[in-house]
C-alpha cells in the first residue's frame, strides 16, 4: 500500500467540477465531470442492500458516465443500481459464496477453482477501466489477487472493524498480506476501523484518509413527519403508542435481543423492529419471536421487515435505538436518526463515538446492556425538551457533518488520488 492519500480538501474549482446531485444519472452529468473524472470498475460482493452497498449506490449513482459494477451475487441492489443508470454485472460462483467470513482452510481449497475463475473475469473488466474499487473483503480478495493481471491502482473502501471479533483468523490474515502486497490505497470509514487496520497490518492509522458515509438528509426534509399520528395509520403502526425504532439487519451482533430485554422493563413502550436477516440469519430472527413471546411483550414489538422508505418510518418513531453488541464500524442506521430530527440512543463502541456526543447529539449506553438502555429510554421519554435538544443538535449534525456531498467530494477525490 502506497503510505498516504492526501485528506485535505479539495479545492472549490475541484468540487465544483465533480458534485452534481447524488443520484442523477449519467444522462444529465456535465460532459466536463465525465472527461475529468477517471473511469472506474466497482467491485461488491453482495446483491443485497446493507450500510457498504448503500454507501457504494452513492457513489456509483454519482459516477455513471465512465465506471461499471461487478457485484459477485444477483439481489435487490442490482435493482437499485440499475435505477441510477450504473452498469452492472454479475459474476458470481455458488460456491465461492458463503466462504469468506469464518474461511477455514479446508473450504479454502475447496473453492480456489471457482475463485480464479472469478479473478480473471475481474481482471478482465479492470483492464478496461483507470482504477480498481473494491468496496468489500471479498472483492478485496478477488480484485487483489488479480492485481497482476490487471495491474490497474487498487483502492479498497474498508467497511469492517478487522478484529476477531468480527472475522476469523485465516480470514484476518489474507486481508492482511492483500494490503501489504496489492492494495494501493485503503479509505475507512471510521478512525475505528483505521485503528484496527493499523493493528493487523502495521501500517500508521493516520495516514489512512476516514472516509465517513454521507447520509441524504433531503429525504427526511420530504416526508412530513408533522402529523405522526397519520404517517403511523399510513405505515400500519400503532398511532398513540409511544415508539422506539431499531433499524438494521436482523443479526445477532447488532442486538435486536438487547433492545427486547430492555422493552420488558417499560411497561407501555412499543419497539418497532424495522430489516430483515440479509445474511441467513433466519434462526436468530425466529429466536427474537420467541424471546418476545418468553417475555410477554409480543403485543408490543412490531416485526416491519425490510422496508425502503426508512425516513418515513424513522420520522414515526419517538426515539432511535442502536444496540449492536459488538464495536459498530460505523452506522449508518445512526446518521440517519440524526437526520430524521429522532432522539438516539446508540451502544457506545467503535465509530459510534465518532458520530454521537453523549447528551449533545445523542446518548451512548453501555454495548449490552438492556438495564442502561431500559434506563436511557426512560429517561428520554420522561423529559421531551431533553430529547427535543438532542434531536435538533443531531439534525444539525448530521446535515453539516455526515453530508452526500462532503462524502462525494472526499470520495471522488480519492479515486482521482488512487489513478494518479
Ligand atoms: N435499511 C433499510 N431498510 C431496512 C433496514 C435498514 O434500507 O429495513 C438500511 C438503513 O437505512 C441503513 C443500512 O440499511 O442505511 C444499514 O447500514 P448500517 O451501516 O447501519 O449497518 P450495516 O448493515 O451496514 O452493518
Ligand atoms: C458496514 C458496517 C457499518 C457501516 C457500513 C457502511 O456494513 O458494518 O457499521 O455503517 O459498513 O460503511
Amino acid at each position: 500500500m502506497r503510505p498516504t492519500l492526501d485528506a485535505s480538501p479539495l479545492a472549490a474549482s475541484l468540487v465544483q467540477s465533480t458534485l452534481t446531485d447524488p443520484g442523477t444519472p449519467s444522462a444529465t452529468t456535465p460532459a466536463t465531470h465525465a472527461a475529468a473524472m477517471p473511469s472506474v470498475l466497482f467491485v461488491d460482493q453482495s446483491g443485497q442492500l446493507g450500510g457498504a452497498e448503500f454507501a457504494l449506490l452513492q457513489l456509483a449513482g454519482h459516477c455513471t458516465a465512465r465506471s461499471e459494477v461487478v457485484l459477485l451475487a444477483d439481489g435487490p441492489f442490482r435493482a437499485r443500481l440499475e435505477a441510477l443508470g450504473a452498469r452492472v454485472q454479475v459474476i458470481s460462483d455458488a460456491r465461492v459464496s458463503g466462504v469468506m467470513r469464518q474461511a477455514s482452510m479446508l473450504n479454502c481449497l475447496r473453492v480456489v477453482p471457482g475463485l480464479f475463475r472469478q479473478v480473471r473475469a475481474i481482471a478482465a473488466r479492470a483492464r478496461q477501466f483507470d482504477v480498481l474499487f473494491l468496496n468489500t473483503q471479498k472483492a478485496l480478495v478477488l480484485g487483489a489477487l488479480g492485481k497482476p493481471l490487471h495491474r490497474r491502482p487498487v483502492i479498497w473502501y474498508q467497511h469492517d472493524i478487522l478484529t476477531r471479533e468480527h472475522f476469523g483468523r485465516i480470514q484476518l490474515s489474507i486481508v492482511k498480506w492483500l494490503v501489504r502486497l496489492a492494495v494501493d490505497h485503503v479509505v475507512v470509514n471510521s478512525q475505528a476501523s483505521a485503528r484496527s487496520l493499523a493493528a493487523l497490518t502495521g501500517i500508521d492509522a493516520d495516514s489512512v484518509p476516514v472516509i465517513y458515509n454521507g447520509i441524504d438528509a433531503r429525504a427526511f426534509d420530504r416526508v412530513d413527519g408533522r402529523d405522526v399520528a397519520a404517517l403511523r395509520a399510513r405505515l400500519g403502526l400503532p398511532r398513540d403508542a409511544w415508539l422506539a425504532g431499531l433499524f438494521g439487519r436482523l443479526a445477532p451482533w447488532k442486538g435486536q435481543h438487547v433492545a427486547l430485554d430492555a422493552l420488558a422493563r417499560l411497561p407501555d413502550v412499543h419497539l418497532v423492529l424495522v430489516g430483515a436477516p440479509l445474511f441467513g440469519e433466519d434462526a436468530y430472527a425466529q429466536r427474537l419471536h420467541e424471546q418476545a413471546a418468553a417475555l410477554g411483550i409480543a403485543d408490543r414489538v412490531h416485526f416491519a421487515g425490510f422496508q425502503d422508505d426508512v425516513p418515513a418510518w424513522m420520522k414515526a418513531m419517538d426515539v432511535i435505538l442502536h444496540t449492536s453488541t459488538e464495536p459498530e464500524p460505523f452506522g449508518r442506521v445512526i446518521v440517519e436518526g440524526m437526520a430524521a430530527a429522532r432522539p438516539v440512543i446508540a451502544a457506545a463502541a467503535g465509530g459510534v463515538t465518532e458520530i454521537v456526543r453523549h447528551r449533545r447529539n445523542g446518548w451512548l449506553v453501555k454495548p449490552g446492556d438492556a438495564s442502561a438502555l431500559a434506563d436511557a429510554i426512560g429517561t428520554l421519554r420522561a423529559d421531551p425538551e431533553l430529547a427535543a435538544q438532542l434531536a435538533t443538535q443531531a439534525l444539525s449534525d448530521a446535515r453539516s457533518e455526515f453530508s452526500v456531498e462532503r462524502y462525494l467530494q472526499r470520495m471522488t477525490q480519492a479515486i482521482r488520488q488512487a489513478a494518479r
